[in-house]
């Protein structure tokens, strides 16, 4: 059987990776075989790819070599860990996919949610994740949390406009595919967003048994 694949996805320092270590844990005690992935990375040549992305001293990269850069990454990652754990009926649950290049290049940048769309559907193979977490929270209160975990990077570094714009974009982009993305309070405790999350993916996986 085809595994499952679950994307979280949500401004810097939102909790997506405190969640995924959860869920992670929870898709275990359900029996499943589970893979984590990050974007950008994941792989030896993402990460690579990684570096240059967030690498703060790039300022003078423009938005189109940024968008490719992520899409690029995430070609390798779909074709060498996703697809074949897929195959392999795992749980892929992913820190991020598609979506953060819709919010950040398409909605940040404002090179457009359809240009973004377009060439990551190449660099994908047309895999989409069957579930999307979206942890809401205001820009600010995401910076703020980032900023107490590591310094900065480049895309942290940008203006908290640039950040709010992220923010309110993925509020647009969840109400555009209501039955793939679910929004979730991200102001709540840990232990709250976990069991939201919960719900969704029960729901999801009494959908596929049935
Ligand atoms: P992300 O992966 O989205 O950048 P993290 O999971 O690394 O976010 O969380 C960023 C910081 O916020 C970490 O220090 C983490 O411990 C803290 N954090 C995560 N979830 C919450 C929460 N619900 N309330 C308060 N702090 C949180
Ligand atoms: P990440 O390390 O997940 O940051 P954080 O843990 O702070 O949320 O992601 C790196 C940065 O790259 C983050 O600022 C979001 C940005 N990004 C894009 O702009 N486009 C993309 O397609 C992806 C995957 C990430």
């Amino acid at each position: 059987m085809q595994g499952i694949f679950i994307s979280m996805e949500g401004p810097d320092g939102s909790g997506k990776s405190t969640q995924i270590a959860l869920l992670n844990d929870y898709f275990q005690s359900c029996g499943y075989e589970t893979v984590i992935t990050r974007e950008p990375g994941g792989t030896v040549i993402s990460e690579k790819i990684r570096e240059v992305i967030l690498n703060k001293d790039y300022t003078e990269m423009g938005y189109m070599t940024e968008a490719l850069l992520y899409a690029s990454a995430r070609a390798q990652l779909v074709t060498e860990v996703i697809a074949p754990a897929l195959a392999a009926g795992k749980a892929v649950i992913s820190d991020r996919f598609i979506d953060s290049s819709a919010v950040y290049q398409g909605m940040g940048r404002g090179l457009g949610i359809d240009n973004i769309y377009k060439i990551n559907r190449f660099a994908t193979q047309g895999i989409m994740p069957d579930l999307t977490i979206h942890l809401d929270l205001p820009a600010k209160v995401g910076l703020d949390r980032a900023k107490d975990r590591a310094a900065l990077d480049r895309m942290e570094l940008e203006s908290v406009t640039f950040h709010e714009r992220v923010a309110q974009g993925y509020r647009d982009l969840a109400k555009l595919d209501p039955k793939r993305i679910h929004t979730i309070d991200a102001t709540k405790s840990i232990e709250e967003i976990h069991e939201a999350i919960l719900e969704h993916i029960k729901v999801l996986l009494d959908n596929r048994s049935a």
